[in-house]
């Protein structure tokens, strides 16, 4: 089940995977206000439903963990890093995690930040726009995790400190003006 909280704004470059609770919880209604939608999802079945019902078109699967960079901690900590680089994409989307766990930390309306700890059967979806960022957990540094997709699978992430905002970004920030 996933635990949701305001983070400790106190990571550094090496204890980001930490959990960073800062001892104040925050319900799902509170995210559901920032258009964050969390599910628990036990069967395939109803993984299917809820893409066909939100018209999502494309998946895929990843599994992320030391071994899958061939144990080179090298490659493997710059591909933590860059996760973990505030951004948002263009697109609605939807992580799944079918193994293992991981922190998916979403900006509130107040720009703060709200970690999710997201372990086996948690769904989430993401509005397009909103600023977040992703990493393991320091317990088990792995994840295996399917990613869905309205359309074709769009990587592209646009990091917060480059300040580029486009339209979707400024619509999502609209949206959620208290
Ligand atoms: C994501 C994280 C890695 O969008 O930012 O899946
Ligand atoms: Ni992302």
């Amino acid at each position: 089940m996933v635990e949701v909280y305001y983070h400790d704004n106190k990571d550094t470059i090496d204890d980001f995977t930490e959990p960073h609770n800062s001892g104040v919880p925050v319900s799902l209604d509170t995210l559901s206000k920032i258009g964050v939608f969390y599910r628990q999802i036990k069967t395939q079945e109803d993984l299917d439903n809820l893409a066909t019902q939100r018209d999502y078109k494309n998946r895929d699967e990843v599994n992320l963990n030391l071994a899958a960079f061939n144990n080179d901690i090298n490659a493997y900590n710059a591909k933590m890093q860059q996760f973990y680089k505030e951004h948002y994409h263009e697109d609605e989307e939807i992580r799944y995690i079918v193994d293992g766990e991981g922190y998916f930390d979403v900006r509130d309306e107040n720009d703060k930040w709200i970690r999710t700890k997201l372990n086996k059967y948690d769904l989430l979806i993401l509005p397009a726009g909103i600023y977040h960022r992703f990493t393991l957990t320091d317990d088990l540094k792995y994840v295996r995790a399917v990613r869905l997709f309205k359309d074709e699978p769009k990587w592209e992430a646009i990091n917060r400190d480059t300040g580029k905002e486009s339209e979707v970004r400024l619509s999502y920030a609209q949206s959620i003006v208290v």
